[in-house]
């Protein structure tokens, strides 16, 4: 199981978003993306499942370059939840985690006894099993938000591609899923990679963490070593420092809640 894309760029049209871009799947390690509002971590994301050709240079998959491989055969290996999935009108919950399991389900071969457990698993693992019947449309956005989580488990891939997966859960339910999420790649060896908004809660549950800004990449290297420059003051343009709670426990960002200058953001 391998990920990687050396030195890769995007383009929108006459506008490039990610500039040289590097990564290696480390195989059943955790990987955050951070970064302020449009950094690239999407677009990153997006070119690592294989759904934007970069204008240079190539995503590969298991040693083959992804943009010559079929849908089903990218989703027997990776799963991508993107930051707004849209899925047709009137689709239930299981629905969804059903259909995920597409490129495991063919015309020869029906959904048996394995597809039916994973499908049970995916659904009570992301706490959505008791409106598994209901429309993903009656749904609150966190609700939501987990059947998407959902449909991305029961699609049984290695690596697990999650674009910013626990911003619309209330905090019971992002500890949960971040639980799980470190749960999947102890226990199971899935590698995922993820783009979080949450400094702490990428520290203390990455292995890894890239740090985007205006679509290159300013650090790539383990949580602990954040904390020891000031790259998230700068680029974020914040006041805050790193203390440790408890002596040995990972780094926390304590921001300081007023403008680092008078004047307001101006990306
Ligand atoms: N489909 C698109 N067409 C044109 N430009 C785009 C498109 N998608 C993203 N961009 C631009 O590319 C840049 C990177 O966007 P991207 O969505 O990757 O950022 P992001 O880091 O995921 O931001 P956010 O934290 O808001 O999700 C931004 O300048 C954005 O405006
Ligand atoms: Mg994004």
């Amino acid at each position: 199981m391998s990920l990687a894309c050396s030195k890769i760029s995007i383009d929108y049209g006459q506008r490039r978003a990610l500039f040289d871009f590097d990564f290696a799947l480390q195989p059943g390690r955790i990987h955050g993306l951070i970064g302020p509002n449009g950094s690239g971590k999407s677009t990153a994301l997006q070119a690592l499942a294989g759904l934007i050709k970069p204008a240079s240079g190539s995503v590969e998959l298991d040693g083959r370059q992804i943009t010559t491989m079929s849908r089903r055969e990218i989703a027997r290996r990776l799963a991508f939840l993107p930051q707004q999935p849209s899925a047709p009108e009137e689709m239930t919950v299981e629905q969804l985690a059903r259909q995920a399991r597409f490129a495991h389900v063919g015309l020869l071969r029906g959904y048996g006894p394995h597809d039916e457990k994973l499908i049970a698993w995916a659904l009570e693992s992301t706490g959505v099993s008791d409106f598994a019947g209901r429309g993903l449309q009656e749904l609150s956005g966190g609700e939501r938000q987990r059947a998407w989580i959902s449909a991305a488990l029961a699609q049984e891939a290695r690596i697990l591609l999650l674009d910013e997966p626990t911003s619309y859960l209330d905090i019971g339910y992002q500890v949960e899923i971040l639980d799980l999420i470190h749960r999947l790649s102890r226990d199971r060896g899935v590698s995922i990679v993820m783009a979080i908004h949450d400094i702490n809660q990428a520290i203390s549950v990455c292995d890894r963490i890239s740090l985007l800004q205006g679509g290159r990449l300013v650090f790539d290297d383990e949580p602990r070593a954040l904390a020891a420059n000031n790259l998230v003051e700068t680029v974020f343009r914040i006041r805050g420092r790193f203390v440790e709670i408890t002596p040995g426990s990972p780094p926390h960002f304590d921001v300081e809640l007023a403008r680092w200058s008078d004047g307001a953001r101006d990306h």
